[in-house]
């Protein structure tokens, strides 16, 4: 009937529908996950990120979002929520540019929220890291640990917390302040992280540095699981904070031999010296993520390591072809015949 609505939040195939989602740094590793995620839930998604996104079906908003009217041309009046994932997301470069960290970090978050509370945007949520806590040695990471931030990175997330905090308790926003552990999965060619250093190595028969002797424990969470968490904060409209990681760590040595089984590769082994600042553990507790979100993690880490080792050969081959292409055309422009 002309001028009626239909509700279409009521469709459990897409309980997402009707709601349009921002997701900053939406072409990153954990982005494009999240675009993914939120289709398949029924949103709209508005994509900010400084490269464009590679789906017209997106709406891509392209530029520096420490340039406010970037952030204003993004956050129209029909965004549901926020999913803010930009940042400077590596701990050395935090190092390195302390100021800009924080710009992009802190004053980036501000904005966005500012401009959330401003339009009457209720939802918020940012991608946190357990390094906010700082080294805690073997103790279990809870959300209730003391924040004590060793690096640039992981203080600017910290602040960015608090200011959620603030947000939340001032204005009444649904702020949810997701601390993720080491993120692998499919998508992550770019990085420079552990996962893909063993994949890179695998693919060219070579080794792989390990700091110490490889006893340190960490964990690993998929990517699928990350987005699991994002959007089961999001329809939950849970405020606070949670872990979520995989919920149990494991060694870098056991790693290595997951990856070896996983690749089928040899992956040898250089042990040397740990740096200064190396954390002998990472264990976290995920039992709020469990209560408060349902949060269950799907992936043992050798499926895990399957799905990122299948995506980097996959890659792989695309890149061969593409070689054998040019190398064709190479050809027919220095001998002028087809071959
Ligand atoms: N990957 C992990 O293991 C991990 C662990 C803990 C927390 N996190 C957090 O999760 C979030 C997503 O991480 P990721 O691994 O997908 O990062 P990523 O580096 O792959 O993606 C970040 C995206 O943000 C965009 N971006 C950065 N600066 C920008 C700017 N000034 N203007 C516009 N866009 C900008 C980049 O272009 C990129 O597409 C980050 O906030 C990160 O701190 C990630």
């Amino acid at each position: 009937m002309w001028g009626t609505t239909v509700d279409k939040t009521d469709d459990p195939d897409r309980p997402c529908a009707g709601q349009r989602v921002l997701i900053t740094g939406g072409c990153g590793f954990v982005g494009r996950a999240a675009v993914a995620a939120f289709r398949r839930l029924g949103a709209e998604v508005t994509v900010v990120d400084q490269r464009p996104f590679p789906d017209d079906a997106v709406h891509s908003v392209v530029g520096d979002l420490t340039d406010p009217a970037l952030r204003d041309r993004a956050m129209t009046p029909d965004v549901t929520g926020v999913v803010h994932l930009a940042a400077i997301t590596s701990v050395l470069r935090s190092a390195e540019a302390p100021a800009e960290t924080f710009t992009m970090n802190v004053e980036v978050t501000q904005g966005l929220l500012e401009l959330a509370r401003q339009r009457g945007i209720e939802q918020f949520i940012l991608g946190s890291t357990n390094a906010v806590v700082g080294n805690v040695g073997t103790a279990t990471i809870t959300e209730d640990i003391p924040l004590r931030p060793l690096t640039p990175y992981g203080a600017t997330k910290a602040a960015c917390e608090m200011l959620l905090s603030g947000y939340a308790g001032a204005y009444g926003l649904t702020t949810t302040a997701l601390r993720f552990t080491n993120i692998y999965g499919p998508g992550m060619e770019a990085k420079d992280s552990f996962v893909p250093r063993l994949m890179r190595a695998a693919l060219a028969g070579t080794g792989v540095q390990i700091y110490g002797d490889g006893t340190q424990v960490r964990d690993l969470v998929h990517v699928q699981d990350i987005v699991a968490g994002i959007t089961a904060a999001w329809q939950r409209r849970f405020t606070g904070t949670a872990i979520i990681g995989g919920g149990r760590s494991v060694s870098v040595l056991d790693l290595i031999a997951a990856a070896r089984e996983a690749t089928g590769a040899e992956i040898p082994v250089e042990h040397i010296p740990a740096k200064t600042g190396e954390m002998p553990a990472v264990i976290v507790d995920i039992s709020r993520a469990r209560a408060e979100l349902g949060y269950q993690p799907s992936l043992s880490l050798a499926d895990g390591l399957r799905t990122v080792w299948a995506d980097f050969t996959a890659a792989e081959a695309t890149a061969a072809e593409a070689n054998e292409v040019n190398t064709a055309d190479a050809e027919l422009t220095t001998s002028g015949q087809l071959r």
